[in-house]
């Protein structure tokens, strides 16, 4: 989207220019899944799908803020924004505009408009690019410019206690450090990353909506961490420098399999052997090896379904009508799980075949019509217009 659109669209509502536009990218994870909060490895991209926030100050201390894709405008006084009495997509924005007051930015009122094009609910991150949009631009309306990371760690923040979603570090950094054509290889311990080039060449990467709503924050996402905890708390106790699952290797979990409880072994499982992929997935991606990554793609699904039971029938199926696909050299279920979007990477001349067996082949989904998104590693977030 041209960001001059969201320029119009805030004077057209508000009747005034506005000061700043930020846009600030989706993200789909290739692989890595459930990994971030393990002190783990991530491979996301930032989707060429971006939430745009255009701002401008007020002169009493209010928060108005339009979203166009709800046609629905907020207000609340900045010092008394409260759950139960604002809908759920505003608590990225106070929460965002509360931490920064905090943190000593000058934050006064102000009229926010907000487009996004992330489809929301689908595992995609819209909360993220919004809460990094809406960071840059109450930043750059307080006549200020964080650093990355702690814009990164600032929307994080904001998700866990205003959203209250215990999300891990994935989604914020990669919206916000992604760079275009490339994947993001993180490591969440010591925060490194690497900016790994997509050597796409006659393939693409596919999204496709199961339209399966997810609501991390209804539980199961938590309580996958708590059963993470478990199973380092035992390997804390026979080692006190095991801190996460990352310190577990795929042998120690295998000597130690049968005195644990059952679960908290599928679980470490996962999240084990999801690192060992994740970096196996950067390395096949450093010497252009597509179908490598693809291999790996599809065992993370079936770890994400069988051992961290994260999926789901709709998504099962979805991933499964796609690898029936020539061409498609792997599929899975992408971010928190319990619906939302599988990723797959196909060879570009199979695009046309996947579009048809995924119209006539896919059954679930709450709307039932599973919509595919192409999409090229897209560039992170920046400020569009002074
Ligand atoms: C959600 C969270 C991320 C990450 C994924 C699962 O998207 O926001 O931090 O934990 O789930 O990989």
């Amino acid at each position: 989207m041209d960001p001059r659109t969201i320029r119009d669209a805030f004077a057209a509502r508000f009747g005034r220019v506005s000061e700043i536009v930020a846009r600030a990218p989706g993200r789909v994870n290739l692989i890595g899944e459930h990994t971030d909060y393990n002190d783990g490895f991530v491979l996301p991209i930032a989707l060429a799908q971006s939430t745009y926030v255009a701002g401008a100050r007020r002169d009493d201390s209010i928060a108005r803020v339009f979203s166009a894709n709800l046609d629905d405008e907020r207000r609340w006084p900045l010092d008394d924004w409260t759950d139960d009495r604002q809908p759920r997509w505003t608590s990225y924005v106070a929460g965002v505009a509360a931490l920064l007051a905090r943190r000593g930015t000058q934050v006064r009122g102000f009229d926010l408009l907000i487009h996004s094009e992330v489809p929301v609910g689908g595992g995609l991150s819209s909360s993220a690019a919004l809460e990094v949009a809406v960071a840059l631009v109450l930043a750059g309306l307080a006549g200020e410019r964080l650093a990355p990371v702690e814009t990164v760690d600032l929307c994080r923040a904001a998700e866990h206690s205003y959203a209250r979603v215990p999300c891990g570090l994935m989604d914020q950094y990669v919206s916000l450090l992604a760079r275009a054509g490339t994947a993001l290889l993180l490591d969440c311990r010591s925060r490194h990353y690497e900016h790994i080039a997509l050597p796409l060449d006659g393939h693409v990467v596919l999204v496709a909506n199961s339209g399966v709503h997810h609501e991390l924050a209804a539980g199961e996402y938590a309580r996958r961490q708590q059963q993470c905890q478990q199973a380092v708390a035992y390997f804390h106790a026979l080692d006190p420098r095991v801190r996460a699952l990352r310190d577990v290797t795929p042998e120690l979990l295998d000597e130690h399999a049968p005195r644990m409880p059952s679960l908290a072994v599928a679980r470490a499982r996962h999240v084990v052997t999801e690192n060992q992929r994740t970096l196996a997935a950067a390395t096949a991606l450093r010497r252009n090896d597509l179908e490598a990554v693809g291999r790996l793609l599809c065992a993370s699904h079936r770890s994400l379904r069988d051992d961290y039971e994260v999926s789901c029938a709709e998504v099962d199926q979805l991933v499964a009508v796609l690898h029936g696909v020539d061409g498609v050299l792997g599929a899975r279920l992408t971010g928190g799980g319990f619906g939302g979007c599988v990723v797959a990477l196909a060879r570009a001349e199979a695009v046309d075949q996947i579009e048809e067996e995924v119209r006539t082949g896919y059954k679930g989904g709450v709307d039932s019509q599973c919509r595919l998104i192409r999409t090229d590693a897209g560039p992170g977030a920046a400020i569009e217009f002074p």
